[in-house]
């Protein structure tokens, strides 16, 4: 066999759409495409001055900035190109998820060849092993799916306007950097709110979030593992949010504190990837990058998981599930209700 010219051709704008990406990365890591768009045109020097990052890194990033169609350039000038600046993380609809994205994947496929072999799981730390990847993974996924969850799963799930009627209080279990209870708190006036989280870096920015949004007094973030979480007294309801399956190893314990934390006719809102019943359905566009993502999961010790077991795990404790799917069936809601 021998390889063909479409193939290589193919291959060659894969590797190069995948470098674009990285070079995005290094530029939203360091600040360098917000900060040039506030300076309009700037030497590379003047830009390293301003971000506060060495002139020579700074040089040969413009450089790859600009042949990537990033930077355009005037006497030594450097300018943001549009495309540019839809990495900036603070447009609306940014592409910097997948500037993060693309590097994360990157360091968790390097994690699963190398543990291949042996078969070992580290856990959740690889997360953390790249100190410049770890502040943006809040972000990443706030960038990523607070639309959704603002435009559609707000909306549609009943549980959040009855708790705000209640003037109830809602626990975010793996909150990340707090956004599903920042923008549940700034759409509904009096719920109050606990998050959790087992990464310090996380809380940090929950928290500093909460007290620039002025939700200080209503939301309250705290490090902490949701396997040892109990909660000071019974609560309407608890999210979890991509959490469930970090700690599916323990199932049962887990689904036993929902329901004993959650008041009689409380709720859990468990959102999650929907992982299809059918192999052939990864094959879909949507669904591609659900496949590559559960085998970084495996290197955490995880698995996605169908809806339908999370529906049985309520129905196993009790509680009473609904199954609500989003985004063409690739993202799953799975309310569980205690009996009244
Ligand atoms: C995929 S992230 C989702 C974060 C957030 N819910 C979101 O949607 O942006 C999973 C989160 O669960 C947290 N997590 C996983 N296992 C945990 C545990 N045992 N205790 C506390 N947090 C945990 C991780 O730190 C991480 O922030």
């Amino acid at each position: 066999m021998s390889v063909s010219p479409e193939q290589r051709e193919r291959v060659m704008a894969q590797a190069q759409g995948a470098v674009a990406l990285e070079i995005a990365f290094i530029g939203v890591a360091n600040g360098l495409l917000s900060q040039l768009d506030r300076m309009a045109h700037a030497t590379a020097d003047q830009l390293a001055a301003a971000a506060g990052a060495d002139a020579g890194y700074v040089t040969r990033w413009c450089d790859a900035a600009y042949a990537f169609g990033y930077l355009s350039e005037s006497e030594g000038q450097f300018q943001l190109t549009d495309l540019g600046r839809a990495f900036r993380p603070d447009v609306p609809g940014t592409l910097m998820p997948f500037a993060v994205q693309s590097v994360l994947s990157a360091h968790m496929a390097e994690r699963a060849a190398t543990f291949m072999k042996t078969g070992e799981r580290p856990g959740e730390k690889v997360l953390a092993e790249r100190e410049s990847i770890l502040p943006w993974f809040g972000p990443m996924l706030e960038m990523s799916f607070g639309a959704l969850f603002e435009q559609q799963i707000l909306p549609q799930i009943r549980a959040f306007a009855e708790i705000d009627a209640r003037q109830g209080v809602a626990v975010d279990l793996g909150c990340g950097n707090g956004w599903y209870l920042l923008r549940l708190a700034t759409r509904f006036p009096h719920i109050r709110g606990i998050g959790l989280d087992g990464f310090v870096e996380n809380i940090l920015q929950a928290q500093e979030r909460a007290a620039a949004a002025g939700l200080g007094a209503r939301l309250h973030f705290q490090v902490g593992d949701i396997y040892n979480y109990t909660v000071p007294e019974r609560v309407d309801l608890i999210a979890m949010t991509r959490a469930l399956h970090h700690v599916w190893d323990q199932k049962d314990k887990v689904f036993v504190t929902l329901r004993d934390s959650l008041r009689p006719a409380g709720m859990a809102v468990i959102w999650e990837p929907c992982w299809p019943r059918q192999r052939a359905d990864l094959v879909q566009p949507g669904r591609r990058m659900l496949a590559f993502q559960n085998l970084t999961e495996h290197v955490q010790g995880n698995h996605f998981l169908h809806p339908d077991d999370i529906a049985d795990a309520f129905r196993q404790v009790g509680m009473v599930p609904s199954v609500h799917l989003f985004a063409n069936g690739n993202e799953a809601v799975v309310v569980g209700r205690n009996p009244g």
